[in-house]
């Protein structure tokens, strides 16, 4: 797993992604800045959406995210400690509550209360730190997507991973979105058959997503060994994938077995969760989960390795788009021709750059 800490963004100016030169997310979101159990008394830094934030837990476990930059002579402040609820700079002392408002000058009786440094509404839920980006009076916890609440029931074994990709989130975003790649960039990892045509696509309250039946096809390796099936048996599949905000998707595989063996099972699921963070237009914070609620004893590290494998292959082929997207110096005349497979990606994007221009109109 990658270090999500180790990931400072290239020069601001220096990226572009397959939809262009500007900035194309929307300030007004909730994004996974990192995994619960990463944030701890010791301050962390990370970069979301191109600025520097400090995320620490207080001594009564609550998770604060502050700008890592000291306003007094610009100290980073993950560099320094936790003191109670507050965040203590490491150069000349200044105490910083929850709310950034400094609370403490050590060199003088007195704090002026102009001195504060923003802070970023802070929510742990579902094993993730979300942050929000925008407007503070906005910053409602209800709209992280409660779909993903089986990320924390027991009922379900997950697994959770990180991976730094060089590429845009929406090229993620895009490509978990697309079903048809399965066939070839996949084709050796997963064995997964029957993608000959395009999936149905769903649009609704500002989700976009995707919904695909495969009656009676083999079983893969990836759905028959944790359920202890027989590899190649038919089974009817259903894929159905949802962007549930700029920073989420879902998807899940529903597997009925019509004719399970003695005591085997006739249903099961695998779903696989994909929180992706702007750390720059180039660059990405990439958190992922896999879950399923069968396969006793659960296999961690099975799981987890079959994850590296195919998520690997995704982010490098992100990672080679990203080069191509960068070397587009003429990147309006760029062709980009879609077909029918590519209209849930295309609608994503869509959505997310609608949510991206009527923040700028405001
Ligand atoms: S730079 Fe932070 S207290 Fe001086
Ligand atoms: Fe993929």
């Amino acid at each position: 797993m990658d270090d999500a800490s180790a990931t400072a963004p290239e020069p601001v100016r220096d990226g572009i992604s397959t939809t262009g030169p500007e900035r194309n997310w929307p300030n007004n979101s909730w994004w996974v800045a990192a995994h619960g159990s990463e944030v701890t008394d010791k301050p962390i830094l990370r970069w979301i959406l191109e600025m520097p934030v400090a995320l620490y837990r207080s001594e009564a476990g609550v998770v604060s995210a502050l700008h890592n930059r000291c306003p007094h002579r610009w100290a980073p402040l993950h560099l320094g400690h936790v003191e109670g609820a507050d965040l203590v700079c490491p150069y000349h002392g200044f105490q910083f509550a929850p709310s950034g408002q400094c609370v403490r000058v050590p060199s003088q009786a007195t704090t002026p209360p102009a001195i504060r440094v923003r802070a970023f509404p802070a929510v742990e839920r579902y094993g993730f730190v979300w942050i929000w980006t925008g407007e503070v009076e906005k910053a409602d916890p209800n709209l992280i997507p409660a779909d993903l609440a089986y990320l924390s029931d027991p009922a379900w074994h997950t697994v959770w991973g990180y991976k730094s990709v060089n590429g845009n989130y929406m090229q993620i975003k895009e490509n978990v979105l697309d079903l048809t790649h399965f066939a070839f960039l996949h084709k050796n990892s997963l064995q997964v058959s029957g993608w000959d045509r395009a999936p149905e696509v769903e649009m609704g309250d500002g989700r976009v997503g995707y919904v695909q039946v495969h009656d009676m096809e083999p079983l893969a390796p990836v759905y028959a060994v944790p359920a202890g099936k027989p590899i190649g048996k038919l089974a009817n599949r259903t894929t159905r994938g949802t962007q549930l905000s700029p920073g989420a998707h879902h998807a899940e595989v529903a597997i009925h077995e019509p004719a399970p063996e003695d005591g085997g099972l006739a249903h099961f699921s695998l779903r696989m969760v994909h929180l992706t963070t702007p750390v720059s237009i180039a660059r990405s914070h990439y958190y992922w989960a896999m879950a399923r609620d069968h396969g006793e004893p659960f296999d961690v590290e099975a799981t987890r390795g079959m994850a590296d494998i195919v998520f690997g292959e995704d982010i490098a082929m992100v990672e080679a788009t990203q080069q191509m997207a960068r070397c587009a110096i003429d990147h309006d005349q760029a062709v980009e021709f879609s077909v029918s497979a590519d209209q849930a990606a295309i609608q994503g994007r869509r959505l997310v750059q609608a949510m991206v221009n009527a923040e700028r109109a405001g």
